[in-house]
């Protein structure tokens, strides 16, 4: 159970066989939401951090289908946590309005993000500031 509300790390179905490994993400079945949208990043440098922001209406499942990566979340009331993502059955539940920072790439990280909106950069929340204050309305 994660300190902060919602964020937990979700284990992925597993159908591998002697030909290799073979993982599965299915909606609203694996993860919490119908999945719209998915993007994925990778070529990041290792001192690089990634994402700072919360989304007002996306929820988010991470993923490091290879290499590793982590990712640090803050509620915006106080509480904070990393979590690792090295394993490609694994991923990472982000709820709405959450902030998240990812960072400490590996070479060989790619990183899938799955999420339950079409992009919309005015949900986007990128300024921390902005963001306290909006939680403590
Ligand atoms: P950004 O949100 O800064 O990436 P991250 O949070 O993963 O570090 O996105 C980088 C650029 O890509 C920015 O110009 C917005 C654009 N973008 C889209 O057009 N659609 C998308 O779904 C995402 C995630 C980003």
């Amino acid at each position: 159970m994660s300190v902060l509300s919602g964020v937990r790390m979700l284990e992925f179905p597993q159908r591998g066989d002697e030909r290799g490994h073979l993982v599965i993400v299915e909606g609203n079945k694996d993860i919490p939401f119908d999945i719209k949208r998915i993007f994925y990043i990778y070529g990041s440098e290792k001192d690089v951090i990634r994402g700072n922001h919360a989304n007002r209406n996306s929820e988010f499942v991470l993923i490091n289908v290879a290499g590793k990566s982590k990712v640090k979340v803050k509620d915006g009331k106080g509480n904070e946590a990393v979590f690792s993502l090295e394993r490609p059955h694994t991923g990472i539940y982000l709820p709405k309005m959450v902030w998240k920072e990812m960072y400490d790439f590996s070479e060989d990280s790619v990183l899938l993000c799955l999420a339950s909106t079409y992009y919309d950069a005015k949900e986007y929340i990128r300024d921390y500031s902005e963001f306290l204050k909006i939680i403590g309305e």
